[in-house]
């Protein structure tokens, strides 16, 4: 059966994902198409009841912005467009944008001018988010004006007879305070009736997965994430338990507790699971490295040879098909469209793993669904909450949060206050922040960076503050990467000495930071702040401050939608000092700190 849906036209990544989210949420299927693709999918469609152009990141004045084929205006079927997407439906038509004069980014007041059925419900005078130097300055014939900011003569307009709408300000963002009412007037001019639920979804993929299993049985590797998790419990409802395989490799490096909980969440629904205990051969293979790359490439070359291994003493091959839990965002973020540049090539979508795909040799139960649904498919399913709404984790586990270190650091700080490292500084730097002797990955500008931290010298707790000095500093100097505060220490007295032991990850490493990650999780959970945090990494640092203690914890505290961006989790300051003090109980801490910087310039993980 085939729903009736809106598509995005895609004219610049994350903006077109938002919109199809926002559009899903209210029970409509959206789904995104590439500009180049969209004429000859639309085209006799009748499923498709409503088109939407995205915003973008381009002017439509760049040589080579984005642009679809202005028939589909043509099609009949109503059309909004929204920002950049607006300026491109209104040039199109034959209207003109032109450079603003001035460009408008953030809040804007939008004062509705007519009775358009895409501002029902929303009063005269509200917020909508702004972001856009162009604008449209004169509108195409037939066109009316319907809404105007300050700023902006032109914020909306519409086509009445063609049904044909433009928007330059953002509806999908949540800043908007009227924005989902603007997108669900839009499915109500669609005249969509809302079928898309968890539950059709359910039933029809079931129909799906079974004609495209037929009577062969399934395998996945469960890594304890959302994403794979449902697809294991979806896959074994479907199919019975005994025709799907779970394998879950415990690497020695996960969360504390975690096999044990993701064994009992799937055993519990009836799923077949079996755990590789592989800790010994993945610690082994890490012994002596020290470089994060080459930490990674080990820890990812481990993971095939465990499955390999596992192949080799199971006959899984013939009757047997795998799964994978690829997410909507990854099916289409790896498509190779024009656009691709900013783009990502998903794992699960490697070029071997792609002809495997189009030989029917893998299937992905959950490809066309968002991380939301996919989390609300788990609770349909009956997994437990805490299981769904669990934090990201990142494959490499642990071993990407216990850095290392090749060579003994030894700094000793000089009685006026700086080290051996910052010698060189200037009198306003040594004043502002300390350098740390190791070093953690970042992202400037197009690629990544590998510098130090700087400790900020910093009175009161301000996070926010400590957040844009952090960002000036990291700009300003090219030696470090990102900022930490010291939270809480188990040394007496100002900094002295700092030394960074030789050592690489190990399971009394690994012991070390499961407890530290533990007390923040099990802290979060219960003062109810664990949804006001997207993720929180907990990083073990061979540091050593005065000699006390061999390790330093950091707490990377995240506030993102999709990681791609992030800035610090602004949780209260009573709860970093009950997580340090809980941490500094194990004396082979020597402080706890906090880490203060944004992505970018730094990135979520330390390696
Ligand atoms: P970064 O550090 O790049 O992280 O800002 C962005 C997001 O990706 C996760 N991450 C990984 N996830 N395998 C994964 O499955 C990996 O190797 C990996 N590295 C980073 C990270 O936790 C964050 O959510």
């Amino acid at each position: 059966m085939s729903h009736e849906k809106v598509v995005i036209i895609d004219f610049g990544g994350q903006y077109a994902h938002l919109i199809a989210s926002r559009i899903r949420r209210q029970n409509v299927l959206a789904e995104i198409l590439e500009p180049e693709a969209a004429t000859v999918d639309l085209m006799g469609d009748e499923s498709i009841k409503g088109i939407i152009l995205s915003g973008g990141p381009q002017s439509v004045f760049d040589a080579d912005s984005p642009q679809c084929d202005p028939a589909i205006f043509k099609l009949g079927k109503p059309v909004l467009g929204i920002c950049y997407g607006h300026q491109y439906l209104c040039r199109s038509l034959g209207g003109e944008v032109t450079p603003g004069k001035i460009k408008e980014y953030g809040r804007a007041e939008l004062q509705v001018t007519s009775d358009c059925a895409l501002f029902k419900d929303i009063p005269e005078k509200s917020v909508f988010w702004m972001s856009h130097g162009d604008e449209v300055t004169q509108l195409p014939e037939g066109f009316e004006v319907c809404g105007q900011t300050e700023a902006c003569g032109h914020a909306a307009v519409w086509n009445q007879e063609k049904n044909l709408y433009g928007i330059q300000f953002h509806p999908e963002v949540t800043h908007s305070e009227f924005g989902g009412q603007v997108l669900q007037n839009f499915l109500t001019i669609c005249e969509v009736s809302g079928d898309w639920t968890i539950e059709k979804f359910f039933e029809e993929e079931k129909q799906k997965i079974k004609e495209q299993v037929g009577d062969k049985n399934v395998f996945l590797f469960v890594s304890g994430g959302v994403d794979s998790t449902v697809s294991f419990a979806f896959l074994s409802q479907i199919l019975g338990p005994e025709r799907v395989k779970g394998l879950f490799v415990d690497t020695g490096m996960l969360r504390q507790g975690e096999v044990d909980f993701v064994e009992t969440s799937l055993k519990a629904i009836g799923a077949d699971l079996t755990t590789l205990r592989s800790a010994d051969q993945f610690l082994g293979n890490l012994k002596d490295q020290y470089d994060p790359e080459k930490k990674r490439e080990i820890i990812g070359h481990t993971f095939l040879d465990v499955q390999q291994e596992f192949f080799s003493h199971n006959d899984l091959h013939g009757d047997w098909v795998l799964a994978q839990g690829t997410i909507y965002p990854d099916t289409i973020e790896t498509g190779g469209t024009k656009h691709a540049a900013k783009i990502k090539t998903h794992h699960n979508r490697a070029p071997e793993v792609q002809k495997l795909i189009d030989e029917g040799k893998i299937i992905e139960p959950i490809k066309e669904l968002y991380k939301d649904e996919v989390r609300a498919l788990g609770e349909f399913l009956g997994l437990p909450h805490d299981l769904v709404w669990r934090h990201p984790f990142p494959g490499p586990g642990l071993g990407v949060r216990i850095l290392c270190n090749a060579t003994e650091e030894i700094v000793d700080i000089a009685p006026r206050g700086m080290g051996q490292l910052n010698a060189f500084t200037m009198q306003e730097k040594r004043k502002a922040f300390m350098v740390l002797p190791i070093k953690s990955v970042g992202v400037q500008g197009d690629g990544r960076s590998y510098r130090h931290p700087g400790l900020l010298k910093i009175d009161g707790f301000d996070l926010a503050k400590q957040e844009q000095l952090a960002t000036k500093l990291i700009n300003h100097y090219k030696e470090i990467n990102r900022c930490v505060v010291m939270l809480g220490q188990n040394f007496e007295g100002s900094i002295k000495r700092i030394v960074a032991p030789k050592t690489c990850v190990d399971a009394d490493r690994v012991e070390i930071l499961q407890r530290a990650d533990h007390i923040v999780t099990e802290t979060l959970v219960e003062q109810k702040l664990y949804s006001d945090v997207w993720q929180f990494p907990t990083v073990l640092l061979p540091i050593s401050f005065n000699d006390v203690g061999q390790e330093t914890i950091v707490l990377r505290p995240i506030d993102s939608i999709d990681a791609m961006s992030a800035s610090v989790g602004k949780l209260p300051q009573s709860f970093f000092q009950e997580v340090a003090e809980k941490i500094l109980e194990d004396k082979s801490i020597s402080a706890v700190l906090l880490d203060v910087t944004s992505k970018p310039p730094g990135t979520i993980e330390w390696e």
